[in-house]
């Protein structure tokens, strides 16, 4: 299971909507297995297929980051169902590394999928796994936690990433 280059934030593959999966196949399960060692090896707590390049509407997660059997998901094709409530806590991005801002999310979402078998599921998050749950799905919309950031604060970090751009660091 190869680890993944992760695409960094001016990519513009984090910028376009994923496509729809339509077919659960060989090379997709083998994209998931090298999303998870990707995530695993990063480390994070999940990671979007746009984020390894590749335009689908696929996401993994697991907020153990591999410590917890059972904290894994695989999600195809998630959509938001239902979203209550809101927090502000401090976020990062492995498409972003190094930065972390707060970001106001809900604090539970519920979120239909289909998992890697193709059944149809559903998943009910709050905190720290509603606020992943949006992060994933917002890049798989094309979306980035920046883009929650408003003023001064979202100025800041755009500077800093320019910056880093300029001197070859990012
Ligand atoms: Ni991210």
């Amino acid at each position: 299971m190869p680890v993944l280059p992760i695409v960094k934030y001016g990519d513009p593959v984090l910028r376009q909507p994923t496509q729809p999966v339509t077919k659960i196949d060989e090379p997709l399960q083998k994209l998931i297995d090298d999303m998870v060692a990707t995530m695993y090896a990063a480390p994070g707590v999940g990671l979007a297929a746009n984020q390894v390049g590749v335009s689908k509407r696929l996401a993994v997660l697991d907020l153990s980051v591999g410590k917890k059997p059972g904290g894994l998901h695989i999600l195809i094709n998630p959509e938001k169902v239902e979203a209550e409530g809101a927090v502000t806590e401090e976020e990062g991005c492995l498409s972003i590394p190094d930065f972390v801002e707060a970001v106001t999310r809900p604090e539970r979402v519920k979120v239909r999928y289909t998992d890697r078998n193709g059944e149809k599921r559903e998943i009910s998050g709050e905190g720290l796994m509603a606020r992943a749950l949006c992060h994933e799905i917002d890049h798989l919309n094309g979306n980035l936690y920046i883009d929650h950031l408003r003023g001064f604060k979202k100025e800041r970090i755009l500077k800093k990433i320019g910056k880093l751009a300029q001197s070859g660091m990012w």
